[in-house]
């Protein structure tokens, strides 16, 4: 576009201001208000607004006013989306100057309620080569159109405008990046630092408790258990820090657990899948899983004295089957003895389904079926 140079120096003082203004360290809301602002005050216009242009460069999808009394602007209801005059500046991004914007054979009219509007000043906003939206003023106050002069400080201001913007979107891009690492970095202490010392205390505090009198010994299985209520919550704040928005799925999560409990084992324990887990098993029946695949486990590693245990997830229609094999001592006759079994009989009673223990495959180990029905 042509350069024009302003003499007056009133003009180009107010012009420096605003651009100075507009460099400022403000977020992009408050930014393009502000351009707005600005550009009306700069030449005296009653209404001004900014459009913001949707991905595509089709349609406007943000419109921010100045002038119009938040009361009309409610009565005149939905936003314009960039049709008429304010589409003549999308599909021709250059500035745009008009004695009475009603007369222009594109003009589409107000809507009711909208007030009336003559002389138009449009000027796009350009931001690193692509136009980001347009600068719209109308009804330059005590003169019957906008000048020469103002087009050229509305030109000047919009290239500024346009610099401030790409700056608050990467300053905005900078503090998502920030963010997400913090999250990425919280997650990893959380799981790598606090889960296992976690962990190693519940271990110690438990082989206390059964040399301990009974009396001690149940205080100490309290202590333990609010220790397991304490990792199951980290654990799932850690899932939130690290699938921000979307839930993790039980496949993955069984995974993580397992590899987690790993030190606990003492050895690695392959997992295998069967069946369309991740859409099956819905977010309540998949924590349960994964308690059940701890409870297994820890058992395991306290009373099997195994040297192998693997474990299975299968989902057959609505029936999902749990298994947890070892290889170690087996447990005889049921015991009684603690509340993990009776907890996961529990649960899996209340889910339709049912617990059973039995030998492991030729009569030696444990094998644990945990069975629960889906959707209910
Ligand atoms: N995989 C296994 N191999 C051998 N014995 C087992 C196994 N799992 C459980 N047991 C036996 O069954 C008992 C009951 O297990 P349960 O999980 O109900 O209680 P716990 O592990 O002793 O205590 P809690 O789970 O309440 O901390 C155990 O004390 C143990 O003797
Ligand atoms: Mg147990």
């Amino acid at each position: 576009m042509p350069y024009r140079s302003i003499e007056d120096p009133a003009k180009l003082r107010r012009l420096l201001q605003s651009v100075l203004l507009l460099q400022a360290d403000l977020s992009l809301p408050v930014l393009l208000r502000h351009i707005v602002e600005e550009a009306c005050a700069m030449v005296g216009a009653r209404y001004g607004a900014l459009g913001v242009l949707n991905e595509e460069r089709t349609a406007l999808a943000e419109f921010i006013t100045v002038g119009v009394e938040p009361a009309v602007e409610r009565s005149i209801g939905a936003r314009p989306t960039g049709k008429g005059i304010l589409g003549l500046l999308i599909t021709q991004p250059q500035p745009l100057r008009l004695a009475n914007l009603q007369k222009h054979p594109d003009s589409a009219g107000f809507p009711p309620g909208h007030p009336e509007m003559a002389s138009f000043l449009g000027v796009p906003i350009a931001a690193r080569g692509d136009v980001y939206g347009n600068l719209y003023l109308t009804d330059k106050i005590g003169w019957a159109e906008f000048t020469q002069d103002d087009e050229t400080l509305v030109v000047a201001l919009a290239q500024a405008a346009g610099i401030a913007v790409e700056n608050a979107r990467l300053h905005q891009r900078i503090q998502d990046i920030a963010v997400f690492e913090d999250r990425d970095r919280i997650a990893r202490d959380l799981h790598d630092a606090v889960i296992q010392r976690l962990f190693a205390i519940g271990l110690s505090l438990q082989a206390v408790a059964n040399a301990a009198e009974p009396q001690l010994g149940s205080r100490i299985a309290r202590a333990v258990a609010d220790l397991d209520e304490t990792i199951r919550q980290i654990r799932s704040a850690i899932f939130e820090l690290t699938t921000p928005g979307e839930d993790q799925g039980v496949r993955a999560a069984v995974l993580a657990l397992v590899h987690e409990l790993q030190p606990v084992t003492g050895f690695e324990v392959p997992v295998a899948f069967d069946g369309p887990v991740d859409t099956a098993i819905d977010h309540e029946t998949a924590e349960h899983v994964l308690f059940t695949v701890r409870e297994a486990l820890s058992n395991v590693a306290r009373h099997a004295a195994a040297t192998k245990a693997s474990v299975t997830l299968a989902v057959d229609g609505d029936r999902v089957v749990l298994r947890v094999v070892d290889d170690g001592r087996g447990m005889g006759p049921a015991r009684e003895g603690g509340l993990g079994l009776q907890n996961l009989r529990r649960r899996a009673e209340k889910l339709g389904g049912e617990l059973v223990i039995e030998p492991g495959p030729g009569d030696r180990g444990t094998s644990l079926t945990w069975r629960a029905r889906v959707g209910h």
